[in-house]
């Protein structure tokens, strides 16, 4: 990349309409698993102060961590559902405190499928289940083959989640088809060696995320539903054999079977948490979204994710990508400038991650302390300054 656009006056700043949404700036808050959940997957309370900071300039799109369709798919510890009253209440906490910064808020949701743990399941007397008994790498278990009834039950699960987010007041839901999470293992011909019409080919490999948003869009209009692919990424071996084939089938379908989407959100090769997170292998580096952009042909925007900085995403949405309708999104630097959007637009040192806190399971630490910069603290005061701060310590 050769950036050479200022970030503070790029088209990072242009208005832009997505679904039913007015956003005031491109800079989008991407889902980011923190494991800030209790023990029963359900967000803790200081969550609602963690999103709410992360949408402080109005109009901007936060969109939730990953989140799960049905207690089958809470296969990780201290992730999230959205399925039992608890968790629909804590869930609306957070999107009232979205929305009371004048920002949007669409959730994240996912089945975790073989990416589940093993014995996390097996303590709960849940199955480990995948589209194919193919065990993931270093892990010493093999999951089960779904069923027909699996799959079914699991397509109205997504259906009924999203109706749970949209009755909780959310903007709407993004179906995540990545990173070898349960979709993806579909979608992937290194998981997927199903022999029904659900494997086998690559129409059949795409006919499970095609469901999933077919009943989605039924359940709550294609303006409230997005959709996240990966399609250079290796982690968790989700991979293709023929990427081009495979994502290029199933543009084509999203085009002719729903209306436009509310977007449509891509992870560049730079972005696979294997490689990124992880320190696995980094794949398919120097390959570019542009096919898909070509074939998606501006039916909807698209938020474009991987390793961005301001530099770079000023000249992704200018100059790489200015053809089409792009947003970009920042996990990463998100997460450590609560206040990012506004330190972009003036020209303000970001903070730095901690990397050894992203995970830290129920704690605050590496997630509420990370500090808003002080001029965005004293611009606050001048537009505000008899309103007294919901969070006094400076840190929201
Ligand atoms: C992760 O838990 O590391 C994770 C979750 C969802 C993603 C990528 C990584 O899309």
């Amino acid at each position: 990349m050769a950036p050479t656009v200022n970030p503070a006056s790029s088209r990072l700043f242009e208005p832009i309409q997505v679904g039913r949404m007015k956003l005031s700036h491109r800079i989008v808050f991407p889902p980011l698993t923190r494991n800030r959940n209790d023990d029963d997957h359900t967000p803790l309370p200081f969550m609602a102060r963690y999103y709410a900071d992360r949408a402080s300039t109005p109009g901007t799109l936060v969109i939730s961590e990953a989140t799960a369709v049905s207690h089958l798919e809470e296969g990780q510890d201290n992730t999230p559902g959205f399925v039992s009253d608890r968790q629909i209440v804590a869930w609306k906490t957070i999107i009232d405190a979205v929305h009371e910064k004048g920002s949007y808020y669409f959730q994240q949701v996912w089945g975790m499928g073989r990416a589940s743990y093993p014995e996390l399941m097996r303590r709960k007397g849940l199955k480990y289940r995948s589209s194919s008994a193919v065990p993931m790498e270093g892990v010493d278990a093999v999951p089960e083959e779904m069923t027909e009834e699996d799959i079914v039950e699991t397509i109205q699960s997504f259906a009924d989640t999203a109706k749970r987010v949209i009755a909780a007041g959310g903007d709407g839901v993004e179906v995540h088809c990545a990173h070898g999470y349960l979709l993806d293992q579909f979608l992937s011909d290194a998981v997927n060696k199903r022999t029904d019409k659900w494997g086998g080919s690559t129409e059949n490999r795409a006919r499970l995320v095609l469901e999933v948003i077919k009943a989605v869009v039924d359940a709550v209009g294609a303006d409230r539903v997005a959709l996240r692919l990966s399609p250079y990424a290796a982690f968790q071996q989700a991979e293709k054999g023929d990427i081009h084939g495979q994502y290029l089938y199933l543009i084509a379908q999203l085009k002719t079977t729903v209306p436009p989407l509310a977007y449509l959100s891509l992870v560049e090769a730079t972005g696979d948490p294997g490689a990124l997170i992880f320190g696995g292998k980094a794949v398919n580096q120097g390959k570019t979204l542009d096919f898909i952009l070509e074939a998606w042909d501006n039916r909807s925007p698209v938020i474009v994710a991987g390793g961005y900085h301001p530099e770079t995403a000023a000249w992704a949405v200018e100059k790489r990508y200015n053809k089409w309708n792009t947003l970009v999104a920042f996990g990463r630097h998100f997460l450590a400038n609560p206040d990012l959007v506004f330190r972009i637009r003036h020209k303000i040192e970001l903070n730095k991650y901690n990397r050894p806190t992203f995970y830290l399971a129920k704690n605050e630490i590496g997630y509420n302390d990370y500090p808003f910069s002080k001029e965005y603290l004293a611009a606050q005061q001048r537009q505000f300054p008899s309103s007294l701060s919901c969070f006094p310590e400076g840190g929201g």
